[in-house]
């Protein structure tokens, strides 16, 4: 089977990987890679009751395990480059040579160049102040916004202030699928709207927009900004920034192997944006405070092995997706998938139901079985309500709560998957016959 044919997950414009050589490589390819497997043994002893047996970790679109070469440049650069970049001091020029260096390997992940590459504290915050210092900026142009039903938090929550200060919002509803219906944003769109903001990748259900179309319609009907919440998206699926004339792009360290706490903003030369926080001039004048820069070095390290991997590791991990949609589809009665067909949908998310059965119940008793998924998106999971993005699907009762996340990552391997698939199968047969 051609995947690459088959969906929108692998297109020839990715930017290639030089080549291998570097231990997660080898470690992929079957040859042991003793930091790696170590720090599999510690992830193994930091999780309690599932100490001494195997973890299987499928809640990857929540955060990733950190990678040792990253963890050991966060490391040094608190050890040793400890200086303030803005120092005139060689200490100082040393933090700034990180700073630079990461910038470079965050913007060649995404094919954009450096310098239109802001860090800001993640995703969220990369969202906050598109949607916030955007509108902010264009606010003499007009003061109307569109987004869709199932953004993250951090973009609705966003437009919801916008809101209270004046601004109006439409939220484009989805599809089935969690496909964007285009139809509706063509008749929202408006004199005065200013921006559109619409994510590559849905993180509850792995649903991809279909970016393209949208641009294309953007354009010829409005001089609208388009921004794009590239957080579950960034070194999984190519997107193309001057194809789509994208004005900025959200990314996070956190779900490609990096940090927690450190992301970044794609701004297109010559956007102009309010800046995020005001004080000293770091990230040229937009967004002040002193960077973090041990985050910032792991963030670099990050994008450079997500890069080197492609785009083979993406292709590896569709695959895996697929044969656990399938085992648990075709093993489990009533099974029923939420979102797009596991072909058409992102490489690493999988969102399923079992009726009958409660998520909570079954989370708790895969934990116990060493198999780490998660209910809706993990920043909603404690507020026990029905996720916005799967009532957005127009899902019933029954399927809202049955329905697990399951998640996976470059480093997830066949055999965890047929684990995976056999233990999620008893557990559901066990919770059914109670
Ligand atoms: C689609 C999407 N956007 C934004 C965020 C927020 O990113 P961060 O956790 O870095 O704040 C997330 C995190 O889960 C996400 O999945």
């Amino acid at each position: 089977m051609d995947m690459r044919a088959r969906s929108g997950w692998l297109q020839p414009n990715w930017p290639r990987g030089e080549g291998q050589g570097i231990p997660v490589v080898k470690w992929l390819q079957g040859e042991k890679n003793s930091i790696l497997d170590e720090r599999i043994e510690l992830q193994n002893l930091a999780c309690g009751r599932a100490a001494m047996r195997k973890v299987i970790y499928l809640d990857n679109s929540a955060t990733t395990m950190v990678l040792p070469e990253v963890a050991e440049a966060v490391r040094e650069a608190m050890e040793k480059t400890y200086g303030n970049p803005s120092s005139l001091h060689s200490m100082g020029v040393e933090a700034e040579r990180i700073l630079r260096n990461a910038r470079e390997e965050v913007a060649k992940l995404l094919g954009a160049q450096p310098e239109e590459v802001y860090f800001t504290s993640g995703g969220t915050e990369a969202n906050n102040w598109a949607l916030r210092g955007l509108a902010h900026a264009l606010k003499r142009r007009g003061r109307h916004i569109i987004t869709t039903a199932i953004e993250h938090a951090s973009v609705l929550e966003a437009c919801r202030r916008l809101e209270e200060e004046g601004f109006s919002v439409t939220y484009l509803p989805v599809d089935k699928q969690g496909i964007v219906r285009l139809e509706s944003l063509e008749r929202s769109l408006r004199e005065d709207t200013i921006l559109v903001s619409v994510m590559s990748v849905n993180n509850e259900v792995g649903s991809l927009q279909p970016l393209e179309e949208i641009a294309k319609i953007v354009a010829s009907r409005s001089p609208a900004l388009f921004h794009v919440d590239h957080v579950q998206g960034y070194g999984k699926i190519p997107l193309p920034l001057k194809k789509l004339r994208l004005a900025a792009v959200s990314l996070s360290a956190h779900k490609i192997h990096g940090p927690k706490g450190v992301g970044a903003l794609y701004l297109r030369q010559g956007v102009r944006i309010e800046p995020f926080l005001v004080g000293g001039d770091q990230e040229r004048n937009l967004r002040a405070g002193t960077e973090n820069v041990p985050g910032i070095a792991g963030f670099g390290v990050a994008a450079t092995l997500a890069r080197k991997n492609l785009p083979d590791s993406v292709q590896r991990m569709a695959q895996l997706k697929i044969r656990l949609a399938e085992g648990l589809l075709e093993g489990i009665p009533g099974a029923h998938l939420n979102g797009p067909e596991p072909r058409a949908g992102a490489p690493h998310i999988l969102n399923i139901s079992f009726p009958g059965v409660k998520a909570e119940v079954l989370v708790h008793m895969l934990e116990e079985k060493g198999i780490y998924v998660s209910t809706s998106s993990a920043c909603h999971s404690r507020r026990q309500e029905a996720s916005h993005v799967l009532k957005a699907l127009g899902l019933p009762s029954s399927h809202l709560e049955g329905a697990i996340r399951i998640s996976l990552s470059r480093l997830t391997t066949e055999e965890e998957i047929e684990e995976a698939i056999r233990t999620i199968k008893e557990c559901v047969e066990e919770l059914r016959r109670l």
